[in-house]
């Protein structure tokens, strides 16, 4: 009689008076050991960290019927689920069926028993799935962009698909990666020699989105509350372990919220997902915890539990200036902060996270909105221990002359944007909105320390393998 698959997490979340009876688990071999009358099979199917033990008795699995059933192989599990009688595990399956669908040669299968280091497991992202450590991220980051989803829509917002490839380089956010169906080799070109994009497929340059920002603001002038959650594409050179060349952002959007509740709103979303991970992925994070960073739950319950500081840039710049710390980046007020000042501020001044407020113009995007004193814009960072800025988001600027001013002080080409202008035109209103960069979260949410081991396929400078 055929029966359906269970998951591993369902068979070892199955209670007592559910047990002895008859059972089918598929999955991967993580390792086998034994002797003559029984051997250990630890099954995992990647639906939870923990695997499951199969016990193969001599007296219905042969030597030769268990030929292949090792380390990375892939497997399918009859028998009966039953209390476990040894230490470790509440349950196992005593193997009546063991079919084997495709060995792995142990001479040559990359991911043997020992401990690999995340640099050798970065060049085998096709089987660091198959890892604890990259089960557990990978279960954090799912757990992650379904608490972002459940936390909007739990309050009121809405989700919008913004465009990937776009038209305009509106965010000025850094190098964008161009779209392009023109041959390399013999572009067509106009008679002052440059590349004539009138031919291309769009029939203008077209590029990566670097934030859905800008289209967000249009659904928030029409539908109030919006978030985006969707991929954004930078191609700044930055080879540190906070940055990828494609990564997730997440941008709600909000319609006459100003930048006091635009940090409300932060603070909220934030200490929310954190709480979200910690009571869905207690066994990852513990597992992540012991292994990569034995403060991390300990940091989790307090980013949870705490408010967040909020002061503004130039409270910020004298701090930093009377720190007694030498910093490798000289402050002073009108410099863009590095991440070294950003640490400090959240690891050694306040010991929690920090969200600054009112940065100075001419360091921030065009659209933010300018404050009375003309010198800053109602910008606010959020920092965090460890990742040092894990939110940017601004109130925006909704007075259409001022906008004007400010695109022409920038060089921000009007023709491009006229919608956004007529945004400022019709029915303008004040709104403010945020990027959470998603791996950034899942960066800290895991304890773990570089950006490309939370994500499947890492893209940054000379690195698109797979
Ligand atoms: O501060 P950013 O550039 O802000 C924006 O793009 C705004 N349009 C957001 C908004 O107001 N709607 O980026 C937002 C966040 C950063 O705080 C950071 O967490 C993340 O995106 N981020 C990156 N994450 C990984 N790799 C990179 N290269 C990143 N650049 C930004
Ligand atoms: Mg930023």
């Amino acid at each position: 009689m055929s029966i359906a698959r269970s998951t591993v997490q369902q068979l070892l979340a199955t209670p007592a008076d559910h047990l002895d009876r008859e059972v089918l688990a598929k999955g991967w071999v993580r390792a086998r050991r034994g002797n003559k009358y029984v051997q250990f099979i630890a099954l995992n199917d990647g639906s939870c960290l923990a695997n499951l033990q199969v016990v193969a008795a001599a007296e219905h699995f042969s030597d030769e019927a268990l030929t292949g059933v090792a380390n990375g192989a892939a497997v399918a599990v009859r028998g009966r689920l039953v209390a476990s009688q040894g230490k470790g595990q509440a349950v196992e399956i005593q193997a009546t069926e063991i079919t084997l669908y495709g060995g792995a040669d142990q001479e040559t299968y990359p991911l043997q028993t020992k401990q690999h280091s995340l640099e050798f497991l970065r060049e085998q992202a096709h089987l660091r799935p198959r890892t604890n450590t990259f089960g557990a991220v990978l279960r954090v980051r799912h757990a992650l962009a379904y608490g972002i989803h459940k936390y909007f829509n739990d309050n009121g917002f809405y989700y919008v698909h913004t465009p990937i490839v776009t038209g305009s380089d509106a965010e000025g956010a850094g190098q964008m990666f161009r779209v392009t169906t023109l041959a390399p080799e013999h572009p067509p070109r106009t008679a002052d020699g440059s590349v004539d994009y009138s031919e291309d497929f769009f029939g203008k340059a077209t590029n990566l989105t670097v934030s859905g920002q800008l289209e967000a603001e249009i659904a928030a002038m029409a539908l109030g509350k919006v978030y985006t959650f969707g991929p954004t594409f930078r191609a700044e050179n930055s080879n540190t372990a906070r940055h990828l060349a494609e990564f997730w952002m997440i941008e709600p959007e909000v319609a006459f919220n100003e930048l006091p509740e635009n940090m409300n709103l932060a603070e909220d979303f934030l200490r929310s997902l954190v709480r979200y991970a910690l009571e869905h992925c207690a066994a990852d994070l513990a597992f992540l915890a012991e292994h990569y960073d034995k403060d991390l739950l300990e940091r989790l319950r307090f980013v949870a539990d705490t408010d967040f500081e909020r002061l503004t840039y130039t409270a910020a710049i004298e701090i930093l200036k009377s720190a007694k710390k030498k910093f490798e980046f000289p402050v002073d007020w009108g410099t863009d902060l590095q991440s070294e000042h950003e640490r400090y501020l959240v690891e050694q001044h306040f010991k929690k996270p920090v969200i600054l407020t009112n940065y100075p113009k001419e360091i921030k995007a065009f659209y933010m909105k300018l404050d009375e004193d003309g010198r800053t814009v109602r910008a606010m960072d959020v920092l965090f221990p460890g990742i040092g800025e894990i939110i940017g988001g601004s109130q925006r600027e909704e007075d259409l002359g001022k906008l004007k001013a400010r695109m022409a002080e920038m060089h921000v080409p009007e023709e491009e944007l006229w919608w956004y202008l007529e945004l400022r035109k019709y029915g303008t209103a004040p709104h403010a909105g945020f990027g959470l960069g998603f791996e950034r979260l899942v960066l800290f949410v895991t304890g773990m320390a570089n950006i490309r081991d939370v994500i499947p396929f890492p893209r940054y400078p000379k690195n698109a393998a797979f």
